[in-house]
């Protein structure tokens, strides 16, 4: 799949993908440079798109760790698949929400969301801030971009600790928000 059909895939389908780019190298650079990558075993990324966030996931992961990336779009899954053919990393084409029957108890070490949270139904958001804080290691970390200081307050009542930043090397300029269970 080339960029213009990445393109052409995000614009058809703005009401799941909440965006009218995909995220800046700059942006995911600043979003990976909070997550410690030495050591994690297993890791999760929520909305592949892409491969954006993926491709710096890659980068950086560990050799022995597992990269379990959730995307609902059948074709950023098969354009995932074909970029990311190595063992360790698994496309999953089901929604976030479903993330701990994939885990299979394992905890993960570190989550990476690009969600359009505003855009997912309450009761199925819910479940991914819910699911999201009881799968995360009690040592693990959540990073979420978005465009909407108002988030925060939704992950407030699943994790403890919440930090935001903001980059302007983004278009539009990001959130990150580093949570902690
Ligand atoms: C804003 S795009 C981000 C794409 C890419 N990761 C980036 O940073 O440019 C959000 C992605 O989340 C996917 N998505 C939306 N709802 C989802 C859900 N419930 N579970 C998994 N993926 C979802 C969309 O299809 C889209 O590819």
């Amino acid at each position: 799949m080339g960029k213009g059909s990445l393109f052409k895939e995000l614009f058809v389908n703005i009401k799941t993908t909440g965006a009218i780019t995909f995220s800046s190298r700059s942006l995911v650079n600043k979003m990976l440079s909070f997550a410690d990558f030495k050591g994690a075993k297993v890791l999760v990324e929520l909305g592949g798109g892409d491969g954006s966030i993926t491709r710096g996931i890659v980068e950086r992961m560990d050799e022995g760790a597992e990269l379990l990336v959730f995307e609902i779009s059948r074709a950023f899954c098969d354009s995932l698949e074909r970029e990311f053919p190595q063992a360790n990393v698994r496309i999953i084409c089901d929604s976030a929400e479903h993330l701990d029957t994939y885990l299979k108890g394992r905890p993960a070490d570190i989550i990476l969301s690009s969600l359009p949270l505003s855009l997912i139904p309450k009761e199925a958001r819910n479940e991914i801030y819910r699911k999201s804080s009881q799968c995360l290691h009690p040592k693990g970390l959540l990073i979420q971009i978005c465009y909407s200081y108002l988030l925060k307050f939704q992950y407030a009542p699943f994790f403890k600790n919440i930090k935001t930043t903001f980059t302007l090397k983004n278009f539009p300029p990001t959130l990150i928000m580093i949570c902690r269970p």
